[in-house]
């Protein structure tokens, strides 16, 4: 079978496995070039461990100089009679089978994170994996849903403004095309929904339901991620819903570490880069913002994926306490937030509109950077060979 790009809007109907394959690569590539440094941790579980961050977290500790072991947990689908499956599925077998074949540990666990059975799942895999105790916990979840363990019902988070609507444009890779958006202002229910989901309530039950196990290791540490952003895109993050959202994970920090005290642990929050994920492409309004900012950093040669993010706070950051700002966060987000790279992002975005968007600004590197999260857009990967169908269904992470 001949696998195509599928887009709708602004998701990947369809994914190329073995250009999952070639990303993982890349990433790899990039975290064997790493140095070492003291401190590095040994055996860890990564949350949302199948793409954008938590996977690039999980190439950066198993394949570069940390050599770790690690358990990844995602909620991702497998190949089927209703389609071809989702890359994650595909970045968790590539990621284990280079480890295994590298005479690293790895082992994933595929189901919803939010289950008490999952939990289960990853206290045997430690217990089994890790000698009984994991030194980091990085949590990185990105979702629209969290179950209320009580009701059973859901929460849904919101993408909206807090106070008052706010206009701006968003893309769509279906169509190439810029579009306007009115977005409304969140109810006090969408914002508590919101906090509900992407807050810091289930980092903080994750790290108790661990403590409470005996299974996190003397020093342990765990790592959160956050984004805060230039001011031109604060009505629509950090002082919205998601922002709110933010604000409550930066806060668990210190309940997390006050439940680690005893075993001399911590808890961080580590803010990074605006980039093209699975997730961050659905914020509407932010779209335009990423366009601008990729054109500026890739002329000033500061342009980072998520490799190089998480290569850079693990193997630069991660030891270093003079890299936090006064709140005690780890700014990955620095480059970014540079005077001069915001002076010319604005520039850009004050002349953007949906008719020169693909000459003002970086859309054909964004739009490729979305095909390659799907495995699509890499030079050597032949896509007109048929990919065995049957072979693919024998894989398993
Ligand atoms: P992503 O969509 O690429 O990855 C999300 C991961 O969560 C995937 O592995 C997915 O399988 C997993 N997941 C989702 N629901 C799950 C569930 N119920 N059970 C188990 N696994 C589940 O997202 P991305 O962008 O890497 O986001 C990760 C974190 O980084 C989020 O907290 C996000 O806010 C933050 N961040 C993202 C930025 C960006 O520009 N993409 C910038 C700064 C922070």
């Amino acid at each position: 079978m001949i696998i195509q790009p599928q887009i709708q809007g602004v998701v990947a109907r369809s994914c190329h496995p073995i250009g999952c394959k070639a990303a993982i690569d890349e990433q790899i590539r990039h975290a064997q070039l790493q140095q070492t440094t003291p401190g590095l941790p040994k055996n860890v579980l990564v949350l949302g461990a199948s793409s954008g961050f938590g996977l690039a977290s999980r190439i950066a500790l198993t394949f570069g100089p940390a050599n770790a072991s690690t358990i990844g947990v995602s909620f991702e689908r497998g190949i089927s009679d209703k389609g071809i499956g989702s890359a994650g599925w595909y970045n968790n077998i590539y990621v284990k089978d280079a480890a295994e074949k590298a005479g690293l540990i790895t082992s994933n666990i595929v189901g919803d994170a939010f289950s008490e059975q999952t939990r289960q799942t990853v206290a045997d895999a430690i217990r089994t994996q890790c000698g009984g105790k994991v030194d980091l916990v990085v949590y990185s979840l990105a979702t629209g849903v969290r179950p209320n363990p009580e009701t059973g019902e859901f929460w849904r988070s919101s993408i909206k403004p807090v106070g008052e609507s706010v206009e701006g444009y968003s893309i769509n890779f279906e169509s190439n095309s810029l579009n306007q958006v009115t977005l409304s202002a969140a109810s006090d229910q969408e914002i508590n929904d919101t906090v509900k989901v992407m807050g810091g309530e289930d980092w903080l039950s994750w790290m108790q339901f661990l403590q409470d196990n005996a299974l996190l290791a003397e020093g342990c540490r765990t790592v959160a991620y956050s984004y805060i952003g230039p001011e031109h895109t604060h009505a629509i993050y950090h002082k919205g819903t998601l922002g709110l959202a933010k604000t409550h994970l930066h806060q668990t920090r210190h309940d997390i570490d006050a439940l680690l005290s005893g075993i001399h642990g911590k808890a961080d929050i580590a803010v990074c880069k605006a980039l093209v994920t699975k997730a961050s492409v659905f914020i509407p309004g932010l779209t335009p913002y990423l366009l601008a900012l990729y054109r500026v950093m890739k002329a000033k040669g500061l342009q980072e994926g998520c490799i190089e993010q998480m290569d850079r706070l693990f193997y630069q950051k991660w030891n270093d306490d003079n890299n936090r700002d006064n709140e005690g966060l780890i700014r990955i987000d620095d480059w970014e937030l540079q005077q001069d790279v915001q002076d010319e992002v604005s520039a850009i975005l004050a002349e953007m509109t949906p008719e020169n968007f693909e000459q003002m600004a970086d859309y054909k590197g964004v739009l490729n950077d979305f095909l390659k999260l799907n495995g699509f857009g890499y030079s050597d990967v032949d896509y007109q060979a048929p990919v065995d169908i049957e072979q693919l269904k024998t894989l398993v992470p």
